[in-house]
């Protein structure tokens, strides 16, 4: 994506924006809504014959002299440092028309047609589960959050994730979160009243805290569509098998504080042991199919790309955290190593065979979606959890780099691809990433009993979560397969 500066070439439909134009013996009068200006020349000819005239041309939107400059003509060229001075003084406007309409219309499609699916299907569920929808609608509507720790007490794994991913949204996305309420009314009211039913009032008055994200039109129609398909999923989990949540920490009960470092060391033993209860990863058993493994590595490579693409943002909200020293440069330092990442995660999906096309019209999967957006929003919420969450994002340390091993065990034959693959986890070994939650815990000198219950749940949460993204991965690759899909 080339991202130009602004210039007078960005204006639409630009016009000389003047009241009027006086001429004075040695130059002209311009009176705007920004004020009065003198515009001299170098002869008393010149005004009259060349720029009193050209000033005139310019107050036209459809005089040729403005689409000679947007196409930038060569015989313009002489009149934009005079442009480039207007421009300064705001003397130039757009007329172009102010209309997020055709947007906003589409985004109502793609919400009505989502609607439309969800409540019909929600609706072979019964009464109580469109009943779940409102209540779920209305727990997302409220003004605030509320405290992580009563979020946790959720026991369903896809409503927890909604809950989770909700917190992002309302200070990230917030008519993306508004429109999932107005999506959910409207898929309730779909599964009750039925096909025919005044089930759709279009987009309606989203809540108080989206209105200038939806306004203003900063919201477009390709940054809803994963949101649709994720919560989509997700909900339609809620009522599948094994929606209950799985794991839990094993420390509710509280007990004496913990130094940083010690309370870090614990945890990993915690989630291992977490881990280690879920079962066996489905990555495991799709390594051992032949036909199957190939897939699943490139899947899961491209789903690591995508992650990569947004991994700074996640860290991002600890840049302005005023942190003792020296973790405030230790948190400025691993953004630093972590920009550009995603450009080695890019290389490596080109080399297991998936085309820039490809690449570029990638979904995140519902539940990657949700991680990212979680891990951000933990690093703004708790800084502590998103400390001891880095074994998720670089892996334990001491321990190896899971994704390599797959594509070892999937491609045994071609070690130059593996090769190359490597290059990257070797980055992330030069710069010692898996022991940067350690790093970053030994800088904090207490964790109280009761900050110790709740990350270590989170933490139980987002093991879960990642047990469940492979799972999605290769039960996706593995349908992708039966339908015999490239
Ligand atoms: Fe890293």
């Amino acid at each position: 994506m080339t991202l130009e500066r602004w210039s007078v070439h960005r204006y639409q439909m630009p016009h000389l924006h003047l009241h009027s134009i006086r001429k004075l013996s040695d130059a002209l009068e311009v009176d705007s809504q920004r004020g009065v200006f003198r515009i001299s020349c170098d002869s008393a000819a010149g005004i009259d014959h060349e720029l009193l005239p050209m000033l005139e041309s310019l107050r036209d939107p459809r005089n040729a002299l403005w689409s000679a400059i947007q196409r930038r003509d060569s015989g313009a060229a002489e009149l934009l440092p005079m442009l480039r001075e207007l421009d300064h003084l705001g003397l130039i406007r757009d007329c172009h028309g102010v209309d997020t309409g055709q947007t906003q219309q589409a985004i109502a499609l793609a919400l009505r047609a989502w609607s439309a699916d969800l409540g019909r299907d929600i609706a072979l569920h019964g009464e109580a589960a469109g009943l779940l929808l409102r209540k779920l609608a209305e727990r997302l509507a409220a003004d605030s959050d509320g405290p992580l720790s009563l979020a946790l007490s959720e026991p369903s794994f896809p409503i927890l994730t909604i809950m989770l991913q909700a917190r992002y949204l309302r200070a990230n996305a917030p008519s993306v979160l508004g429109l999932l309420i107005q999506g959910l009314l409207a898929a309730e009211r779909r599964a009750r009243l039925g096909e025919n039913g005044a089930w759709w009032n279009g987009i309606g008055q989203l809540p108080a805290w989206a209105e200038e994200d939806w306004l203003c039109g900063l919201i477009e129609p390709h940054t809803i569509a994963p949101y649709l398909a994720a919560a989509g999923a997700l909900l339609r989990d809620v009522f599948g098998e094994g929606a209950a949540r799985r794991a839990h920490s094993a420390r509710s009960e509280p007990g004496a504080a913990l130094s940083g470092i010690n309370f870090a060391i614990d945890l990993e033993g915690d989630v291992a042991r977490v881990l280690a209860d879920l079962g066996a990863s489905a990555a495991l058993t799709a390594v051992a199919d032949p036909l199957l493994a190939p897939r699943v590595v490139r899947a899961a490579f491209l789903q690591e790309y995508l992650v990569t693409c947004r991994f700074v943002e996640c860290i991002a909200p600890l840049l302005s955290r005023r942190f003792a020293e020296p973790l405030r440069s230790a948190v400025h330092r691993y953004f630093e190593e972590e920009m550009g990442h995603e450009k080695f995660e890019r290389e490596n999906c080109l080399r297991l065979g998936i085309s820039a096309e490809e690449i570029d019209e990638a979904l995140p999967m519902p539940l990657h979606l949700a991680f990212i957006d979680i891990i951000t929003t933990l690093a703004a919420e708790s800084p502590i959890t998103f400390f001891c969450a880095s074994m998720f994002t670089e892996g334990f340390i001491g321990g190896e780099d899971s994704i390599m091993s797959l594509a070892e065990q999937a491609f045994p034959h071609d070690p130059a691809l593996l090769h190359q693959i490597g290059h990257h986890v070797a980055v992330n070994d030069v710069a010692d990433h898996r022991g940067v939650g350690r790093d970053w815990m030994s800088r904090v000198p207490f964790v109280s009993p009761h900050l110790q219950s709740e990350v270590s749940e989170v933490l139980a949460y987002l093991a879960e979560l990642n047990w469940r993204m492979w799972e999605q991965l290769v039960q996706t690759c593995a349908a992708e397969q039966a339908h015999g899909r490239q």
